[in-house]
């Protein structure tokens, strides 16, 4: 294969990108970004509902689809964390048993009287040329209710749930109560503005996007209802005009955790679209990176395009010796669950160590070893941290492997989880779930969250991979755990846990 040979200059500009892809998003992502199927189909439409683990590219995703919207003259509509807050929610909204106000469809009615007011908003703004008679009724409308609000977006949602709670737990005779509920949960306010609507959006293509709602979550009963009842008015809204689509990204876990949701998984399965990576594409985002990076500090764009992916890998990060050509890649990939931002986070480390000890380009194998003990450590801290509502106390389960082997035959490890499960090995805060485990269920959680990798029965091992055929959650969609024999803690917790080779 060729060589590619990049200057040591090249190191003080060579940049992975900003963890995260709100940051990123001025920092080159639109030029590297990898282009998936997935964000075809969520650009195109056909699939609304976005799911990904941390990391794994749910913002960036949107963040691409928004400025190329843009580009083209369309409007989008952007609802980030500052517009909610679970807090709030919970704060103001009387609890569910306050009075059984069926909470979730109170949620999702409010969440389509915000959605459309925001699209006509969006649709009425300055320079916006309207449909004569469906802008004026539009127009008419919200300069009466909506005039002048500087009301927050999700002051107008909670308002809204506001009249809806009132009409609920009110001392409202029953049939008039019937009646204010219907009207309002039918959107009366807004309804007969819908035909102008969808005339506008003839002319106008409008996309919301409705991103990080994990952040500040709190498991509460208003932040499910909130989810589900934004999944509720998605349905719906989408349904107005091929020219109006609101997404949504959602963590896997999440989804998880609200029942409403994935007891109705039936209602939402064709809408949701789940991120994955694969070490090809992982290598192809890093590769497109190093070429940005170069190109930027003047190197040759076209020696550059002609060097494949693995090339640029090994212009910065040098083989193993004696190993395979991919050998430093697939060290550094065997150390990820497969999420853009840790390979990211990886090789930035890599490279912050190798600064320091300004050493020339590639970089030699032993560099990545100091920058993986940090790594993993923050790693094996974040995993827990991403499970705390569903298995709170996690990272204590994972410090009882610390010191052992990497790798254990089924009964061992049926034997250890035994003993976490009864409490003979002691673990804080996990109450809550562990002692409900049986050791089968524990390898289960272990198995779902990353930290162990099985290796599968039969003929589905690759043989001579270097990996002798262990493969974790990431690798496989599905795969029978109560089979397997052979299993392994993770490459990536194994530095910070201080695992030997078993
Ligand atoms: N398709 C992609 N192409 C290039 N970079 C990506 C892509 N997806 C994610 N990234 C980068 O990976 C990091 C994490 O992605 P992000 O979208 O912030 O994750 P999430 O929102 O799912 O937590 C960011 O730096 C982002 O720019
Ligand atoms: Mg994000």
């Amino acid at each position: 294969m060729a060589r590619l040979i990049l200057s040591s200059k090249i190191l003080d500009g060579l940049d992975f990108g900003a963890p995260s892809a709100e940051r990123d998003i001025g920092r080159g992502l639109e030029k590297c970004f990898v282009e998936s199927a997935t964000y075809n189909r969520v650009h195109s439409g056909a699939k609304t509902v976005l799911l990904g683990n941390r990391g794994s590219g749910k913002s960036a995703i949107f963040q691409v689809l928004a400025k190329r919207e843009r580009t083209a003259g369309n409007r989008v509509i952007e609802l980030s964390p500052e517009d909610y807050s679970y807090e709030l929610l919970s704060s103001t909204m009387a609890a569910e048993n306050a009075g059984a106000w069926a909470k979730h469809g109170a949620y999702a009615a409010a969440w389509k009287y915000l959605l459309y007011v925001l699209v006509m908003k969006e649709v009425a703004r300055k320079g916006m040329r309207l449909a004569k008679g469906a802008g004026a009724d539009i127009n008419a409308y919200l300069r009466k209710n909506h005039a002048n609000v500087q009301m927050g977006r999700i002051s107008l949602l909670i308002s809204y749930l506001k009249r809806l709670e009132n009409i609920k737990l009110g001392p409202i005779e029953a049939g008039a109560k019937t009646r204010e509920l219907d009207r309002l949960y039918n959107l009366e306010e807004i309804h007969s503005l819908l035909p102008a609507l969808q005339k506008v959006l003839d002319r106008q293509r409008v996309t919301i996007v409705v991103d990080e709602l994990d952040r500040g979550w709190d498991s509460s009963e208003d932040a499910k209802a909130f989810v589900a009842g934004l999944f509720q008015a998605c349905v719906s809204v989408n349904n107005l005009h091929p020219n109006l689509t609101v997404c949504v990204s959602l963590r896997r876990e999440l989804y998880d955790d609200i029942p409403a949701l994935y007891e109705d998984a039936q209602k939402y399965r064709d809408l949701l679209e789940t991120i994955r990576w694969s070490e090809d594409s992982l290598l192809e985002l890093i590769a497109k990176r190093i070429r940005y990076s170069a190109r930027e500090m003047g190197y040759d764009a076209q020696v550059l395009d002609r060097a494949d992916d693995l090339t640029c890998w090994n212009a910065v990060f040098a083989p193993v010796p004696g190993g395979p050509v991919d050998g430093s890649f697939r060290y550094v990939a065997d150390r990820t669950l497969y999420r853009p931002r840790e390979i990211i986070e990886f090789c930035t480390t890599v490279l912050e160590v190798a600064r320091d000890r300004a050493p020339a380009l590639p970089l030699p194998f032993e560099m990545l070893r100091p920058a993986e003990r940090g790594y993993s450590e923050e790693r094996t801290k974040d995993i827990a941290a991403e499970y705390r509502f569903q298995y709170p106390g996690l990272l204590g389960v994972f410090e009882v492997f610390r010191g052992r082997d990497h790798t254990f035959d089924r009964e061992d490890l049926q034997l250890l989880c035994l003993e976490l499960v009864l409490g003979d090995v002691p673990t804080n805060g996990t109450s809550s779930w562990l002692p409900a485990r049986d050791p089968d269920g524990l390898i289960e959680v272990l198995w779902q969250t990353g930290f162990l990798t099985a290796r599968p029965v039969g003929d589905a091992a690759p043989a001579g991979d270097g990996r002798e055929g262990f493969i974790g959650v990431h690798q496989v969609q599905h795969l029978n755990l109560a089979a397997v024999q052979r299993f392994q803690v993770h490459p990536m917790f194994r530095a910070y846990l201080g695992m030997r080779i078993g």
